[in-house]
């Protein structure tokens, strides 16, 4: 508290707002529309990207008092591993586009705090190129399953060798939804631009477009991609194979019934993240923080569950972690963060979070994850 309110936040940015809330105005300035509209948009009439906000207004904290909160602890457990906070950072496509530092920036700015940073297979820097930035930070990899298996098993087999701890698995993206502000905005050439380095510097996809990616070949390279992209014939059979070829914890993304995340305990899978993908895929489907409480009942004795879609403050991390969370993951704030400021930008909107949530508990008479419970909250 002394650090946060005598010495200031630190590393506060020209223009950059400490309500997390704002980033998103104060992003539109930065960026292209272009930009912008790739991050803030969702699908169809964005109005579930607005229930998931919503779903968070009804439920209230009810605050305890002298309760002695003078020492609190953030950190959770996940998969063996300590985390100083219940906090990840979302895997984000291409974020090139944001910033030139792109995805390093924000492997750099997890490091620094201990934050697990979650990397997306549509990178636009290669997996092992973020994880030299990461260094000895903790990173998970995020798979998006191509058509091909053997890109597939290149991609994991790469995330491996390169010391990603666990794989995120995201299965509500086979194919890009109806995406009007990325329609609008043509995506495809867009993309061009940056590249998505992490496929284009796989050996099964160079074997695809017949060799390194150069600029004669770079819009077949892009179209391949698009191509291989998502895979919309997997069942759940499909997973005994990827568990025959990852040995570390498996995380399916996009969980919102409860009967999946049942079945995903039976395939032998780790843990799930409740997600609608920040309300980017299925318009109309129901605030991700709805699903939670369900999935969490369903199979939280067996398989940890993660969340994310719509976390924006403290008070919606205590939320959802009293609703049957182990830990969320955050996408858009610090996707603004680094377009506002780069790596700095990003350390602030993880650091403002953070303190805030610290806050938030101890007001709460709350001193750790570990006094969250149903009791927590009311609803509204
Ligand atoms: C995403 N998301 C995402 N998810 C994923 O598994 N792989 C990816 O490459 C991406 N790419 C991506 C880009 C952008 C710009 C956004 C905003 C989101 C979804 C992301 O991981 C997460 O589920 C949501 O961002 C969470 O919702 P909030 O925090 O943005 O509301």
């Amino acid at each position: 508290q002394n650090e946060i309110y005598l010495a200031g936040l630190g590393d506060v940015l020209p223009g950059f707002p400490t309500d997390l809330t704002k980033l998103e105005d104060a992003a539109r300035d930065v960026l292209s529309a272009r930009a912008f509209g790739y991050v803030a948009g969702s699908a169809g009439s964005e109005r579930t990207a607005r229930f998931n906000r919503e779903a968070f207004d009804r439920w209230r904290i009810v605050p305890r008092l002298l309760r002695d909160v003078s020492v609190r602890d953030l950190s959770v457990e996940v998969f063996g591993q300590r985390m100083p906070a219940p906090v990840l950072l979302a895997p984000l496509g291409v974020q090139s586009i944001l910033h030139a530092d792109g995805e390093r920036a924000t492997a750099r700015a997890a490091a620094a705090l201990g934050l697990t940073s979650v990397l997306s297979t549509a990178s636009s820097t290669a997996l092992e190129d973020v994880a030299e930035a990461a260094g000895t930070g903790p990173r998970w990899y995020q798979l998006y399953w191509p058509k091909s298996r053997e890109l597939a098993a290149s991609l994991v087999a790469r995330a491996e060798a390169a010391g990603y701890q666990a794989l995120v698995v995201t299965l509500d993206t086979f194919t890009l939804a109806w995406r009007p502000r990325d329609l609008d905005g043509a995506y495809l050439p867009f993309l061009r631009a940056v590249g998505v380095q992490n496929y284009f510097s796989d050996p099964v996809f160079q074997a695809m477009v017949g060799g390194p990616v150069t600029d004669a070949n770079r819009d077949a390279a892009l179209l391949t991609w698009v191509g291989q992209f998502g895979n919309p014939a997997l069942t759940w059979d499909d997973l005994a194979w990827l568990r025959e070829r990852w040995s570390g914890p498996i995380v399916l993304k996009g969980v919102q019934h409860p009967d999946d995340a049942r079945r995903a305990a039976a395939a032998g899978m780790d843990g799930v993240v409740v997600s609608n993908h920040g309300g980017r895929q299925v318009d109309g489907a129901v605030a991700s923080l709805d699903a939670l409480p369900v999935v969490a009942e369903a199979v939280g004795d067996r398989l940890t569950v993660l969340f994310d879609s719509g976390i924006r403050t403290g008070s919606d991390v205590i939320k959802a972690l009293a609703l049957g969370a182990r830990a969320v993951l955050v996408g858009r704030p610090f996707a603004y963060g680094l377009a506002l400021g780069g790596e700095a930008g990003v350390r602030h909107v993880l650091r403002s979070l953070l303190a805030d949530l610290d806050l938030t508990l101890a007001l709460a008479g709350l001193t750790g994850p570990g006094d969250l419970g149903p009791d927590t909250l009311v609803r509204a």
